[in-house]
């Protein structure tokens, strides 16, 4: 297939990505991911220090999944060697990168880029540690600045949608960023309905198909505010037409994760058919009838 699409100064043969994520934290399943049609593939954030003994879990809602996961838990030298070999292969691998300061991440950064990985995501935005996440754009700007004064590579900063998203974007750019991903996880809560606890015990990361407009909303958002960087969109993506809507609000490419917790391989591979118009889901226009189509309120 000829390359369509540039992310992060590399030609994907598609533009759907699989997102950083449990299925991502192992070599093998990278391959597979890579085999079974995707553009590119982002590992499960590699961060030199993850944080130990927490219960770390996924509660599946009707519409998406909450999970208290964080970063994973194999050795940046493992991750090192596996990079290496999946980067001497030529595989369209994207790097997650975070760590405890701006400083430790440059760290990781440079280390990483020596094992021959060609582009990178800045995992900051993760909201499931012990405090939660108190994003700031002088946070973004930090982390960023840190890992640009550290690495040559291309590298996108990934962001959650909500308050104060326009000024975190724009310090992700004004610090040297190539390109921002867009959405992490969004904080949500399910409530037990025998104990009436919270499930997981708080807030967690929601994803799947429930933010999936909040995430176009914010997209096209930035996009209108004239944001100078190319965006990649990741939330609820289930289909090719959820690929080409990504696209349609001015992504270059989308990524998908929570739909592959359901028959991995083959849902990839439905997707990426979709996407590129081979399915039921793909450019066709929207039907006639049916979700989606906005209703008229009588009063
Ligand atoms: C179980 C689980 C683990 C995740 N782990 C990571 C992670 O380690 N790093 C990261 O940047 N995003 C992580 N994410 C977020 C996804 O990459 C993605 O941005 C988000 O779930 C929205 O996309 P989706 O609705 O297609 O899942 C995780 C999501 C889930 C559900």
């Amino acid at each position: 297939m000829a390359a369509t699409t540039q992310v992060l100064g590399m030609d994907l043969a598609n533009p759907v990505v699989v997102g950083s994520g449990l299925l991502t934290d192992q070599e093998r399943n990278i391959r597979r991911l890579l085999a079974s049609g995707a553009g590119a593939v982002v590992t499960k954030t590699i961060h030199p220090n993850p944080p130990a003994g927490l219960d770390e879990r996924i509660v599946r809602l009707p519409t998406g999944m909450i999970n208290s996961t964080t970063y994973s838990k194999r050795s940046v030298g493992h991750w090192v060697d596996v990079l290496r070999g999946l980067a001497r292969d030529g595989l369209p691998v994207i790097a997650s990168l975070h760590a405890d300061s701006p400083a430790e991440l440059a760290e990781l950064a440079a280390r990483v880029e020596a094992s021959g990985c060609r582009a990178l995501e800045l995992g900051i935005s993760c909201l499931n540690e012990e405090d939660g996440l108190d994003d700031a754009p002088e946070r973004v700007h930090a982390y960023t600045a840190a890992t640009r004064a550290a690495t040559r590579l291309p590298f996108s900063v990934k962001l959650a949608s909500g308050e104060g998203l326009h000024a975190r974007a724009f310090a992700a750019a004004r610090a040297g960023a190539d390109a921002v991903t867009l959405s992490d996880t969004l904080p949500a809560a399910a409530v037990h309905p025998e104990t009436g606890d919270l499930r997981l015990g708080g807030v967690f990361g929601y994803s799947g198909p429930g933010i999936k407009p909040l995430v176009l909303a914010s997209l096209w958002k930035l996009r209108n505010a004239g944001f100078p960087l190319p965006l990649l969109g990741s939330g609820g993506v289930q289909s090719g037409r959820d690929v080409q809507d990504y696209l349609q609000v001015g992504a270059v490419a989308a990524q998908v994760y929570t739909a592959l917790h359901t028959d991995m391989g083959p849902t990839l591979v439905r997707i990426v058919a979709e996407a590129a118009g081979e399915g039921d889901a793909g450019r066709r226009p929207a039907p006639v009838t049916g979700a989606g189509r906005p209703e008229q309120v009588r009063s």
